[in-house]
């Protein structure tokens, strides 16, 4: 069976965003692939983050994993931190990474600029954050990386890396595939539907947590931004707002974007935002009471289940790296 690597940053409550853009597609390929699914703390302490608030993300991330469907009798479920190796196999991999690559990512330029900006300093974990991402996914030998659009440049980098290591130390490392939704990769902000829709926005209405009241959830929905056409199709460049929100129907409803148009052209603006409001409104409602179930024991189970298979798994790659390098 095919390995699949796959983690989301605990740098705050899960959108709807994350929900379409990788957790929805991991649900969907558990039967066909042997699945590595975590929490990556690791990653959410490279911007200044307040230890009770991570702690708070860890605990609700993994819940809300759970409560979306992901069933650990098939996808190894994991905490990042817990499993010895991300920051081993971190450090090993800087030793072959290059400055200048790591400038050029995307994220990194526009947080670095961000952190500038407000601290006058850029933190040194946001250069290195596509390293340790390298090392999430070589530390399991996957095969496959289900990743939003937006993360496609780090699995660019983790691709040149295991190349190097194959190379350099005659290893046979996967060099692994990117696995991007074809609907939803990108589900923009609400307000602003030119940029991502994002957990860690300054504005809580530009984004539909997972965990959102309900109602608030669907307020957010109604007063998203869409155009003064009053026209219901499909064109990114021109109506993003409407797009957006055909994507995330289509999403949810497993259906293409024509069949959505199809259903949805001939309302005006108000009864269209409802009937996305609808679908939305739906799936958090099954989220949240799943959720709510859901005790703390219930999430070391699921934690305690794979824990000793997913270390081996770790360890064995771990050596092949540090005999590579000659260490050991
Ligand atoms: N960088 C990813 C995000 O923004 C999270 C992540 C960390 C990840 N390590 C990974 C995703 C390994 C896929 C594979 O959420």
């Amino acid at each position: 069976m095919k390995r699949i690597v796959s983690g989301i940053t605990a740098t705050g409550n899960l959108t709807l965003g994350n929900y379409i853009g990788s957790i929805k597609n991991l649900i969907k390929a558990q039967n066909e692939y042997e699945i590595f699914m975590f929490v990556a703390d690791l990653h959410g302490i490279t911007s200044p983050i307040n230890p009770s608030t991570l702690r708070k993300n860890v605990s609700e991330q993994l819940k809300t994993y759970i409560s979306c469907g992901i069933d650990v009798n098939k996808t190894k479920l994991f905490k990042q931190s817990e499993i010895i190796g991300h920051t081993e196999l971190f450090y090993y991999l800087t030793t072959i990474s290059n400055e200048g690559q790591l400038k050029r990512m995307t994220q990194y330029k526009d947080k670095s600029l961000k952190s500038s900006n407000k601290t006058n300093h850029i933190p040194l974990g946001l250069l290195m954050y596509p390293i340790l991402m390298a090392g999430d996914i070589l530390l399991y030998n996957a095969e496959g990386v289900i990743v939003g659009a937006d993360q496609k440049q780090h699995l660019e980098l983790t691709r040149d890396l295991a190349e190097r290591l194959n190379s350099r130390f005659k290893l046979n490392f996967n060099i692994p595939e990117p696995i991007i939704p074809k609907i939803g990769s990108k589900i923009m902000a609400l307000k602003t539907p030119t940029k991502k829709m994002s957990k860690s926005d300054d504005d809580i209405n530009e984004t539909v947590f997972l965990l959102d009241d309900l109602k608030i959830a669907r307020k957010k929905i109604m007063s998203s931004l869409t155009d003064s056409e009053n026209k219901v199709y499909f064109d990114e460049k021109n109506k993003p707002g409407v797009s957006n929100l055909l994507t995330i129907f289509s999403a949810i409803k497993e259906i293409t974007i024509e069949e959505s148009v199809e259903k949805l052209k001939d309302m005006d603006y108000k009864k269209f935002k409802e009937s996305v409001a609808d679908v939305v409104i739906e799936l958090l409602s099954n989220i949240q009471n799943k959720f709510n179930s859901l005790t703390d024991d219930d999430v070391k189970s699921a934690l305690d289940k794979n824990k000793l298979y997913i270390q081996s798994e770790a360890d064995k790659y771990i050596n092949k790296v540090t005999k590579g390098f000659g260490i050991r």
